[in-house]
This record gives structure tokens, C-alpha cells and sequence, in this order.
């Protein structure tokens, strides 16, 4: 029987290529998606292809609906019975400094990046009592600027929940993060935009999208460690 992984986010970007990657190692994943069904079917029959004995399955929801978070484990897709792993990945990213923040703003923004992953954590323990997680974060976690202050004030909880949660409950469930540097231009944002941000990193290189999904799998494999933040950026968390 083949390890089973859910993945938030699945269907494009960085979240596609953790899939593509564990899918490789031999993980049966269950695809999660919001609006990219076409995309995330796609992805699904690409690796069925690959890997036939798998199914690949999906699971649609909209992680800012905190009820439809919350009942996600109850609706897993036929033939999923227990899942080994989660990874945190689905995000949103909008810029706006605490003075732009509205109260609606800051919900939504929350609502996808911290609480969503707070009560897939919460369900994934309470359903499934044993396994491992991960969580994608960001490398400017250990930073204060404000051009996306919502965003990063959520993934700063989010970190601070890795650690947290670690503790709760090991032994049975392993808690790490992911803190990406430059991957993908964000939506909207071209290669210009991103080509400026990879220059000002010390190994001064776009971080590849295979390099995230190695350093998830590092951290599902290795059964040592838990609470611990891989940052994958190109040494930017040292600036
Ligand atoms: N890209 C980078 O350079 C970079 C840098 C630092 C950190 N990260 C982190 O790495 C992770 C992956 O990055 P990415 O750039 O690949 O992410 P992304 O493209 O911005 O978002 C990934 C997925 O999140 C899903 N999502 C957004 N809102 C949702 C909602 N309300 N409900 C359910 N799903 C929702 C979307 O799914 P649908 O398309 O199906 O709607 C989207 O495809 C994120 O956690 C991000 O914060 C990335």
C-alpha cells in the first residue's frame, strides 16, 4: 500500500511540482484544488499515466470557508481511507501595508494562510492520529517588511504554529515548515519583478521549484525530525 499525501494547492505552481516529486517517490497523492479543476484534473491523469496502479485523486474546497475546512477529512475522495501526510501548501498573496489593511482583508487573508492550515492540522490529527506535516511558508518569516502585511503577519503564525504544534503532538505526528525564497513570480508579477528579488539574494538564484519539493521530502522522510524550518531561498533569511 502506497503512503497517501494530501496536498493543498495541488493543481498548479509550486504545489504541482511537490505532487510530481512525491508522486515519483512513490506517494499516492490526493490533489486538493479551489478553482483549478481543469489544471488539477490534468495533473491527475498525467501522473495515472506515469503511475498506473495510483489514482491520483481530487478534493475540491475553499479554505476560506472555515465549516467546509473543517469537514474536508469526512469528504476525502472514494478509496482514500487514511491519509499519512498533509502539506500546508494553498496560499494567497496580496499586497497591502497594515495601514491598507482593512478588518475584511485581513480575515481573508488569514482565513487562507493560518487558519485553514491551523484546522487541517487540528482535523489530520484528530482523524488520522499519526503522520506528518509540513508547511509552506516563506522566508521572510524572520522579517518585518510591509508590503504584504497580512500575508506575512499569517505565515508568521503559521511558523510559530509549526513549533507549536510539533510539541503537542509528538510523538505521533511530525511538524516541519518549507520557507521558500524566490520560486515563481507571484501572480500578476512578471520575471522582471522576480529577477530583481533573485539578484538581492547571497547565492544570487532563482530557487528551483524541484529544490522545494526535495526539501518537503526531506522533511516527510526523515523520522528525526519535527519543529524544524528548512529555508529554501537562496540564503535571503540571512540578509
Ligand atoms: N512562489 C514563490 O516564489 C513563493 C515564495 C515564498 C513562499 N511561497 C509559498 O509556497 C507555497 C506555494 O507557492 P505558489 O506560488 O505556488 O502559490 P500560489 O500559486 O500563490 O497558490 C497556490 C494555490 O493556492 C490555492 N488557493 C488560493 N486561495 C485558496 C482558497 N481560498 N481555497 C483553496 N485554495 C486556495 C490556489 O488553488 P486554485 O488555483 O485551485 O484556486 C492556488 O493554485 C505558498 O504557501 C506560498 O506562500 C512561494
Amino acid at each position: 500500500m502506497n503512503p497517501t499525501v494530501l496536498i493543498t494547492g495541488a493543481a498548479r505552481r509550486v504545489g504541482a511540482a511537490i505532487a510530481r516529486f512525491l508522486a515519483d517517490e512513490g506517494w499516492e497523492v490526493v490533489l486538493h484544488y479551489n478553482h483549478s479543476r481543469d489544471e488539477a484534473m490534468q495533473l491527475s491523469g498525467e501522473l495515472r499515466q506515469l503511475y498506473p496502479e495510483r489514482k491520483f485523486p481530487l478534493v475540491q474546497c475553499d479554505l476560506s470557508n472555515t465549516d467546509a475546512v473543517l469537514a474536508i477529512f469526512n469528504r476525502l475522495p472514494d478509496g482514500v481511507e487514511k491519509l499519512d501526510a498533509l502539506i500546508n501548501n494553498a496560499s494567497t498573496f496580496n499586497s497591502g501595508g497594515i495601514q491598507e489593511t482593512s478588518p475584511e482583508f485581513l480575515r481573508k487573508e488569514m482565513a487562507v494562510n493560518f487558519e485553514a492550515p491551523f484546522f487541517l492540522i487540528q482535523g489530520f490529527v484528530n482523524t488520522f492520529g499519526m503522520g506528518v506535516i509540513v508547511n509552506m511558508l516563506d522566508t521572510k518569516v524572520v522579517k518585518n517588511e510591509g508590503t504584504h502585511a497580512a500575508y506575512l503577519l499569517a505565515k508568521k503564525n503559521l511558523a510559530a504554529l509549526t513549533r507549536m504544534a510539533a510539541m503537542e503532538f509528538a510523538p505521533n505526528v511530525r511538524v516541519n515548515g518549507v520557507a521558500p525564497g524566490p520560486v515563481l513570480p507571484p501572480p500578476r508579477k512578471g520575471n522582471d519583478y522576480l529577477r530583481a528579488v533573485i539578484e538581492k539574494t547571497p547565492l544570487k538564484r532563482q530557487v528551483d521549484v524541484e529544490d522545494i519539493a526535495a526539501s518537503v521530502s526531506f522533511l516527510l522522510n526523515n523520522p528525526s525530525v519535527t519543529g524544524q524550518v528548512v529555508f529554501c531561498d537562496s540564503g535571503s533569511h540571512l540578509l
